[in-house]
């Protein structure tokens, strides 16, 4: 083997000063999936469903689809709207828990099926805050030189993680995929992550019990996710509020300079007691994707920016407010340059 010459100094990437998402591609599967349709295997009503929570419908995947091949197509039209080669890819992060096999991760699959031609892959698993987590990495990534595209993609499979018959759980959540590219900017358009968790209340959002439990115990139940709904509403009610002040403080932008806040649509009586909690001006449109979409956990922040782009609610290149959490309990935000956005996506 020859010797390397030179100096004894490492060389490293020369720092990019600004990223952004260059372009959003999602994916909303088919099945629309109505709360008489739920409560046809739950002790509740449609009501109920829309009263506590906001949601009048979600979508379910087909028996086909897979946290992968939602996350194939979202990534499909992220590229699409960004105008980036899949080759020019040099990263991929996929933010799920819903991809049921632990080896090999999503993300290689994912990068794989795009064409990007062995991108580096990676999953983050920070439950529905999963997508600004890996907003947050993806944009470090950039900033630092290590690369210079990197694509984002938050994709969950619910319908088959949630137990049919479990009225705590199965009504909130629902499926599909949401995909940015992020890549070098001439002004910022990501603002720096404020990010944590409290892994005290890990049990608030849990699976149970563990596939290994599950296989030495064949007649319990297998593994489901299970909630603890009370707590988890009090912690995101009480502490996502100053998680959202400190996201704009860090970012130097007054509320009233938003044009949307984009909240982890977990529950319509969240969102409307974190906006309440921060006096969020009438001005700045405020999502509610959760009611045609439902909890689609970490696909949840990208569904929701296009849902506002779609409808004309925010336009491209208008500032949000992004604000993520969950299971962990783990929680992340920034402000961010809406992304233009595929067309048919
Ligand atoms: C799940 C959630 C909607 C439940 O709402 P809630 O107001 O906290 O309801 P509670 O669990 O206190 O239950 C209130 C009553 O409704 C009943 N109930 C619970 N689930 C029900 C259902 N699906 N249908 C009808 N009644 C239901 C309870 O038994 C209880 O009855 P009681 O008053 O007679 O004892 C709410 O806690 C929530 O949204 N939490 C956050 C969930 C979340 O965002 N998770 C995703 C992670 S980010």
């Amino acid at each position: 083997m020859a010797a390397v010459r030179g100096s004894k100094s490492i060389s490293t990437a020369p720092p990019v000063a600004h990223t952004a998402m260059l372009g959003l591609g999602v994916y909303r599967p088919e099945r629309v999936v109505t709360n008489a349709e739920i409560c046809e295997q739950i002790d509740s009503s449609d009501e109920w469903i829309r009263t506590r929570s906001g949601i009048v419908t979600r979508r379910f995947a087909a028996n086909d689809e897979s946290a992968v091949s939602m996350g194939v197509q979202a990534g499909r039209r992220a590229l699409e709207a960004s105008g980036i080669d899949a080759a020019r890819i040099g990263c991929v992060l996929v933010a799920t828990s819903t991809h049921l096999t632990q080896t090999p991760p999503a993300s290689a699959l994912v990068a794989d099926a795009l064409g990007t031609g062995g991108a580096a892959a990676l999953d983050v698993g920070a439950g529905c805050a999963g997508f600004c987590y890996a907003l947050g990495l993806a944009a470090d990534l950039v900033r630092g030189g290590s690369e210079e595209y990197v694509l984002v993609v938050g994709t969950e499979l619910m319908s088959v993680t949630t137990e049919p018959t479990d009225r705590t759980v199965r009504f909130i959540f629902g499926d599909g995929a949401g995909a940015v590219v992020v890549g070098p900017s001439e002004t910022e358009g990501i603002g720096p992550v404020v990010w944590g968790s409290d892994g005290s209340q890990a049990e608030a959002i849990r699976q149970e019990p563990d596939w290994l439990d599950f296989a030495e115990n064949p007649d319990q139940k297998r593994p489901w996710i299970k909630m603890e709904g009370t707590a988890v509403f009090r912690w995101a009610a009480f502490e996502m509020g100053k998680v959202a002040l400190r996201t704009l403080e860090r970012a130097g932008v007054a509320i009233e300079d938003l044009d949307a806040f984009i909240p982890h649509q977990a529950n319509s009586r969240i969102t409307e007691v974190i906006a309440r909690s921060i006096h969020l001006p009438e001005s700045v449109a405020l999502s509610h994707d959760i009611e045609e979409t439902g909890n689609t956990s970490a696909a949840s922040i990208p569904l929701a920016m296009e849902q506002l782009l779609r409808t004309g609610a925010v336009q491209p290149g208008g500032l949000a407010l992004l604000l993520a959490f969950g299971a962990g309990l783990a929680y992340a935000g920034q402000v961010v340059t809406m992304p233009p956005l595929a067309t048919g996506a």
